[in-house]
């Protein structure tokens, strides 16, 4: 019974809150597509402010793909980063790295 309860809350927590429903999937698609080639979560995020991920993350993530659509090391990410997917999702991915970012005084619970 307890763990239904525990579900339930979580479950309400994240649909009751938009900023943590983002956040949350901002984080699965930073472990699933960033991760790649990027280290862990935490060290990676925490290396970038607040403001320089926003600059990153402005006109739905533009930055962020130019910057790796010009470096050939970063080809595999390509057509990530040129696809709807990545479009859909960068006000998520932003808003979790602003979350995680080296001023926001805020860890990770998990990466
Ligand atoms: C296929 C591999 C790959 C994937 C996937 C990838 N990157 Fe990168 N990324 C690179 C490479 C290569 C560079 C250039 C590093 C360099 O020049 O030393 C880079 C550079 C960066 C930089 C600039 C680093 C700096 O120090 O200024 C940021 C920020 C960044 N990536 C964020 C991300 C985010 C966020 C994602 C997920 C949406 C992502 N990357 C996905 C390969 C990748």
């Amino acid at each position: 019974m307890k763990k239904y309860i525990f579900v339930f809350i979580l479950t309400l927590f994240f649909v009751t809150s938009p900023v943590n429903a983002a956040i949350y999937k901002g984080h699965k698609v930073f472990t699933r597509v960033c991760t790649k080639c990027h280290q862990t979560g935490q060290y990676f995020i925490a290396k970038k402010t607040i403001y320089q991920w926003k600059k990153l993350m402005k006109k739905k993530g533009l930055p962020l793909s130019k910057l790796h659509l010009k470096k050939s090391k970063a080809k595999k990410s390509w057509k990530y980063f040129k696809s709807k997917k990545y479009k859909k999702k960068t006000k998520h991915l932003k808003q979790f790295l602003v979350e995680y970012a080296k001023d926001s005084g805020n860890v990770p619970a998990c990466n």
